[in-house]
């Protein structure tokens, strides 16, 4: 299968590439390769004729999506529209991700794709956007949203992912605040990149959540990184409230893979299951 993944050398992106290796994939990296340079990209994806479009391209500091939502919207939405217009006019399927953040958390049980979204901050409202964008344009698409990715192209270079930054941080002989009221499922990009490739070869088009199975809040999250690790470091639960990041966010967003299961696709691993196989590729623990 022609595919090409936009943002490949991202974190899911790398996987994406790992996992495709079967595939003809064409990797568009960023500078080279703008979403929001609308122009450059038809001419790019009408030369390279894909199949599929799997675009992980994102602007997703959350807190800097606050204090600066034209770069949000330019980047999550506009760009997502001309993506999903280019899939009409070229005759790909497009796969995009979005975000368990477009849930406002009042549910307190696992979301699923039915479920209403209301997003509480910039960048869900941005990506919420997005995705509208590719329900209203595209006829052949997968929308997949997950939530709290770690995957091993996490870099000092391209900002760390949570795992990493929890070791970092520890590293550094600070006390840890780890906020102990968002509940979350955090997914390993190895396994999220094995399941869009199981999905897109089938013709099962529409919404899916996509996450690692399981729930924890992040000071848990946190918690567990360390247990696996054999370290110590000083943690210290706290809620949002204490914590006061610009952006406000879900107390509960974890989702469930209904339509996944469904249409039988292969159940995601416990979330720390998945996190001990993190560690042992990163070598950060014995195998
Ligand atoms: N990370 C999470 O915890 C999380 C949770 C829920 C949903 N998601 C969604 O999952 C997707 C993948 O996330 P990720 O963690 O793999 O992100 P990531 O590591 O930041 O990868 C995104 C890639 O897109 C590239 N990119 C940024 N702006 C671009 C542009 N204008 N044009 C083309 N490429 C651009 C980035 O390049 P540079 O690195 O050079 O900027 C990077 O290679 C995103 O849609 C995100 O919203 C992520």
């Amino acid at each position: 299968m022609r595919i090409a993944v936009i943002g490949a050398d991202g974190q899911l992106g790398t996987d994406l590439v790992k996992t495709l290796a079967q595939d003809e994939v064409f990797a568009l990296c960023y500078p080279e390769f703008d979403v929001t340079r609308a122009d450059r990209m038809r001419s790019v994806l009408q030369e390279m004729r894909p199949a599929a479009v799997i675009n992980t391209a994102a602007f997703h500091r959350v807190d800097d999506c606050e204090d600066d939502p034209e770069s949000a919207f330019r980047v999550n939405s506009i760009a997502v529209r001309d993506l999903a217009r280019l899939a009409g006019e070229l005759g790909f399927v497009l796969v995009h991700y979005s975000t368990d953040y477009v849930f406002d958390g009042r549910k307190k049980a696992p979301y699923i794709e039915s479920d209403p979204p209301n997003p509480l901050n910039a960048y869900a409202v941005s990506k919420l956007a997005g995705e509208f964008f590719v329900r209203a344009l595209v006829e052949r698409y997968f929308l997949i949203r997950t939530c709290g990715l770690f995957g091993e192209a996490s870099s000092p270079g391209k900002g760390y992912n949570f795992v990493d930054r929890m070791i970092a941080l520890a590293g550094a002989g600070k006390t840890l605040r780890v906020v102990d009221d968002q509940w979350v499922s955090p997914t390993s990009t190895a396994e999220l990149a094995e399941r869009t490739s199981a999905l897109i070869r089938t013709d099962k088009y529409g919404l899916y959540h996509l996450t690692s199975e399981g729930q924890c809040t992040w000071f848990q999250f946190a918690q567990r990184t360390f247990s696996l690790l054999g370290r110590s470091p000083r943690l210290e639960p706290v809620d949002s409230k204490t914590f006061a990041a610009k952006a406000r966010r879900p107390l509960y967003s974890v989702l469930e893979n209904k339509r996944a299961k469904e249409i039988g696709l292969r159940d995601f691993s416990l979330w720390d299951e998945a996190l001990r196989v993190y560690l042992e590729k990163r070598a950060l623990i014995p195998r």
